[in-house]
């Protein structure tokens, strides 16, 4: 045993003796995407305390930041410490009381796990299941609705394992009409796909900081309408989560007229890192960011077309500027090509939920909307299939 420890001392394993080592790697999957270097900046910015006025004040650009970002004037606009899962437990705890319905627009993957996380709170799940790859039509919308009439319905946005972007022109009206509150999962989506929380009548939004604003995981953005602030103030029961509880969560966010209260020691560094990220879009404007990531998605598409690879979302306007879905090659190994491109330092993805083992996911979020990073990824691809073809034969 070493002489620097005593005998009743356990000793450290030598692989934590060592200084830390991070390669860096082009992110091109879904997400986290890499970050914005203004924001690696701020995140070695001194500490500040959780109630400090500096930092308070901070919390206020970020409110601000991000009732620009979802385009809504709702006081309930904060973020939650954890990643893109704690703004769903945040938004589902607080809508649902036990007993009632949720109906889940079910698209992908994150329509399973809002289904799964009503029936662990004690909810009742109605499924509207959509073929993968396609979008709700607001017909099919209006007629769940209308047949089963939930307490809160739940859409994604931005389904990140399909790649589809789904329409929600006047689905917040249809929900409005069947006393029902509509709930958006935008994590995927945000900054990338037009959303206009206010004008859509969307009850309550979520996303996180790893996709198009560039900065790392760990926080979740969630937003609450009016409508869903009088359905909470109106609860029978509990909500069953104090670190969830947006209530709670709102006042230590400066959201009410009372004097805030300490709810939890706020991650310092990662609303640092948020604010610049806010700020970056801002500056940049909300309508060139959608634009930028709408024609890097037009580009991706012509250069994968140029290569033989061919979208899995076939209808164009549905697909997800921030994350494209590619059918897979016949005869190819997809797991093998991941590997080739990790090899060289670049990530990009395999299917998840309904499409794993039927397509590659490449991302290209915020600072990777970008047509250099995008034309090394797509020579990447073709070299890598290129390599396996010439085995093949
Ligand atoms: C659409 C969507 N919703 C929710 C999540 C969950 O976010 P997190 O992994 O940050 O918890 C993700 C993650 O990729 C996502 O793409």
């Amino acid at each position: 045993m070493s002489s620097n420890h005593s005998s009743s001392t356990m000793p450290p394993a030598t692989r934590i003796l060592g200084p830390l080592k991070v390669p860096s790697k082009l992110l091109m999957g879904p997400g986290p995407s890499n970050m914005r270097e203004s924001v690696r900046i701020v995140l070695g910015a001194p500490l500040l305390g959780h109630m400090h006025t500096e930092f308070i004040n901070i919390m206020d650009d970020v409110k601000a930041g991000l009732q620009y970002l979802f385009q809504t004037n709702n006081e309930l606009t904060f973020a939650v410490s954890g990643s893109g899962h704690a703004g769903m437990e945040c938004a589902v705890m607080n809508l649902l009381e036990p007993g009632e319905t949720v109906l889940v627009v079910q698209t992908g993957i994150w329509g399973q796990r809002v289904a799964d996380l009503v029936d662990r709170l004690g909810g009742r799940v109605q499924t509207l299941n959509v073929e993968a790859g396609k979008a709700a039509t607001l017909e099919m919308f209006s007629k769940a609705v209308e047949d089963c009439k939930p307490a809160v319905v739940f859409v994604c946005q931005g389904e990140s394992s399909t790649g589809v972007a789904q329409p929600l022109e006047g689905f917040g009206d249809v929900c409005h009409k069947n006393g029902a509150l509509l709930l958006v999962d935008a994590v995927a989506s945000i900054g990338c796909v037009p959303l206009q929380m206010d004008a859509l009548n969307i009850d309550c939004v979520y996303a996180a900081t790893q996709k198009v604003l560039g900065a790392p995981p760990g926080l979740a953005m969630v937003s609450f309408s009016e409508c869903a602030v009088q359905k909470m103030r109106t609860r029978k029961t509990r909500v069953p989560s104090f670190y969830f509880d947006a209530f709670e969560l709102a006042n230590y966010w400066g959201c009410s007229n009372e004097p805030r209260r300490y709810h939890h020691t706020a991650p310092i560094s990662l609303v640092y890192a948020l604010r610049e990220a806010l700020s970056e879009i801002a500056n940049e404007g909300l309508e060139q960011c959608l634009l930028r990531h709408r024609q890097c998605a037009d580009f991706l598409y012509s250069k994968l077309e140029e290569i033989g690879l061919k979208p899995y979302v076939k209808e164009k306007s549905i697909r997800l500027p921030g994350l494209t879905t590619i059918e897979l090659p016949p005869n190819v190994e997809f797991k093998l090509i991941i590997d080739k491109l990790m090899s060289q330092g670049i990530e990009i993805a395999g299917g998840l939920g309904p499409t794993v083992g039927k397509v590659w996911r490449i991302g290209t979020f915020g600072v990777n909307a970008d047509k250099e990073k995008i034309l090394k990824t797509v020579h990447a691809l073709d070299e890598a299939l290129k390599t396996v073809h010439n085995k093949d034969v």
